[in-house]
């Protein structure tokens, strides 16, 4: 398996807890590398297109409003099978079937404020990554 890489997001429930450095420790002894990190606080736009693909979701707007609710830290982790992996490590998107051990059930307080994104796929990994940074901006 080639080296990919996956985009993933800590959302506000986690950065509001402090929990940026236990999340990013879980990445870390999975064997991901972070190469590219930054804390934002997105705008409604931004939030707004990155997550058009459930634009018509009933849960739509509350997740562009939680979304937005604090700042978020956006990064891209690199490594063997990364997309898989860090999915792996996050768990279920629903903390209540997450298994053990997992960032989610460990961490997230609901299906909204479930303290990860990750991509879900390398297609989506790429234009996910292109969205927040640069070439330039990750240094492998
Ligand atoms: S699904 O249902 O399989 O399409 O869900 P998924 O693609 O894994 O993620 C949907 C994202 O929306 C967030 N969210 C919710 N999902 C389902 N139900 C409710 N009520 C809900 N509220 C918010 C969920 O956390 C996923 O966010 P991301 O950032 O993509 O993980």
């Amino acid at each position: 398996m080639a080296t990919e890489r996956t985009l993933s997001i800590i959302k506000p429930d986690a950065t509001r807890r402090n929990l940026t450095g236990k999340i990013v420790a879980r990445f870390e002894e999975a064997g991901l590398r972070v190469v590219a990190s930054r804390r934002i606080q997105l705008s409604e736009a931004q939030a707004k297109a990155f997550y058009a693909v459930h634009a018509e979701r009933p849960f739509y707007n509350d997740l562009v409003k939680f979304m937005i609710s604090g700042p978020v830290v956006v990064q891209v982790l690199e490594g063997e099978n990364a997309v898989a992996k860090n999915r792996e490590v996050m768990g279920a998107t629903n903390p209540a079937n997450a298994a053990a051990g997992t960032i989610r059930k460990d961490f997230a307080e609901s299906i909204e404020a479930n303290s990860v994104h990750g991509s879900d796929s390398a297609e989506n990994a790429a234009n996910e990554i292109k969205f927040f940074f640069s070439d330039l901006e990750i240094v492998g």
